[in-house]
């Protein structure tokens, strides 16, 4: 473990037991040290929940080399352009976390703590700030809603057509803001590779309570208007490879992983994919009728269903984690991942306890 990455563990156990103090405290000082930051963030902040802070918190306790991360914080940065964030806001917030570690801390702090925080906090910001300089497009993208089907009880395909080119990747994702939940961006993953028309399809399942997932469910129409932040994510193909590919994912982790299957269909040969798509239970598939479509038409492809709470399910019944190791070994494959964490924690470990080496495992956090 590196120095940096020891002193900044070490200073977050202080600390770690009034996160939620900490996190009130932290966005207290940035409002007061600049009132015009308030109006970036959500109208009803959640601050113990802090997507923001988490994210910084996250990143700073698995710094272990400050290299890593590079893409990943320069298309934060270029994201967090639809923010507003500017170089001053940046050292604002930069120094609002010193000045809160500073203060629950206590006598435990040190000038060793102090130098590393503040490195690792520059090193992100740098990166981020370059992001944001070196691109020149729009800081967001607006799109018109063309198509909302309802695919299941809390399940929805919104498909929407930005009004300007919008250049991604499969596999990406990209932050959304309805206009019913104005300031709140979620990020949702594109499920289909680029299309003549320009049209981008999202599978959204509402989660109970959840404000913008809710909205994109049941409230958003055809002709209302979305945002769109830079697409994002590293879960992309590697075309370069020539091995055969598992890829595995939990509910509405299909979108990005039927993108990447669409992607293949215009370049692949040779490569057999196997999906893996789980559910708890068999009302929970929304997609299938599409699915089997692309299985027709793409030999290389083959579809495994598993539901993991329906023991009538005449497909395969269990986690994902243990359906793939059943199905196993696999020795020379790629791994594409995606899902709630609930299933990405057991299926990582499950890959990785298969031996599949860590650069041929492909996902994002979620
Ligand atoms: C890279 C990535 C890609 C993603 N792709 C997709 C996708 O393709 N499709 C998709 O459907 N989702 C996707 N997600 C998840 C999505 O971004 C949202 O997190 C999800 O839709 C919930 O957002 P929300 O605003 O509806 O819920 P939120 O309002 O953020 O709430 C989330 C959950 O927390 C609960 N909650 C809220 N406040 C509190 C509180 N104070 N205390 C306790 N619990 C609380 C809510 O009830 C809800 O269940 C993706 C996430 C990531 C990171
Ligand atoms: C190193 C510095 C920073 C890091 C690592 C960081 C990271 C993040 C991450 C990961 C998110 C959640 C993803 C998203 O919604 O797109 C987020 C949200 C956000 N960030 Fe940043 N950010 C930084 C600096 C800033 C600055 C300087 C501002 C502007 C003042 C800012 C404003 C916001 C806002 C408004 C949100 C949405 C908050 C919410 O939805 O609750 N961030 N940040």
């Amino acid at each position: 473990m590196s120095t940096l990455s020891r002193l900044l563990k070490e200073s977050w156990t202080l600390v770690e037991d009034q996160s939620d103090e900490l996190a009130q405290h932290f966005y207290a000082r940035v409002f007061l040290a600049d009132p015009s930051i308030r109006d970036l963030f959500p109208i009803n902040m959640d601050i113990q929940r802090s997507r923001f802070l988490d994210a910084i918190v996250r990143a700073i306790q698995t710094v272990e080399d400050p290299h890593a991360f590079d893409e990943c914080l320069r298309g934060l940065g270029r994201d967090h352009r639809k923010f507003h964030a500017t170089p001053e806001h940046y050292g604002v917030l930069g120094m609002a976390l010193l000045e809160t570690m500073r203060t629950f801390a206590g006598e435990a702090w040190n000038i060793e703590y102090d130098q590393a925080w503040r490195d690792a906090y520059d090193a992100m910001a740098t990166k981020m700030l370059t992001g944001a300089a070196h691109d020149a497009g729009p800081a967001f993208w607006s799109a018109e809603v063309v198509h909302h089907q309802q695919r299941a009880w809390d399940v929805a395909v919104v498909t929407c057509r930005p009004l300007t080119p919008f250049e991604y990747r499969p596999g990406q994702y990209v932050s959304v803001e309805t206009a019913h939940q104005p300031r709140l961006w979620r990020p949702f993953s594109i499920a289909n590779a680029p299309r003549l028309d320009g049209t981008l399809d999202f599978h959204v399942r509402a989660l109970p309570g959840g404000w913008v997932s809710t909205a994109m469910v049941r409230t958003v129409r055809v002709r209302d208007m979305l945002h769109l932040g830079s697409p994002m994510g590293a879960m992309v193909l590697d075309r370069r490879s020539t091995r055969d590919i598992v890829c595995l994912a939990g509910g509405t982790g299909l979108a990005p992983i039927k993108a990447l299957i669409e992607e293949l269909g215009a370049v692949n040969r040779s490569r057999w994919v196997h999906l893996f798509l789980g559910a708890r239970n068999r009302d929970d598939f929304y997609d299938l009728p599409s699915l089997a479509r692309l299985a027709a038409r793409y030999p290389w492809l083959s579809i495994v269903t598993a539901c993991s709470d329906d023991p009538s399910y005449d497909g395969e019944r269990g986690l994902l984690c243990d359906v793939i190791t059943r199905y196993g070994p696999w020795p020379d494959h790629d791994f594409y991942l995606a899902g709630p964490p609930a299933m990405m924690r057991p299926s990582l470990d499950a890959v990785v306890r298969l031996g599949v080496p860590l650069p041929r495992i492909h996902y994002d956090p979620q």
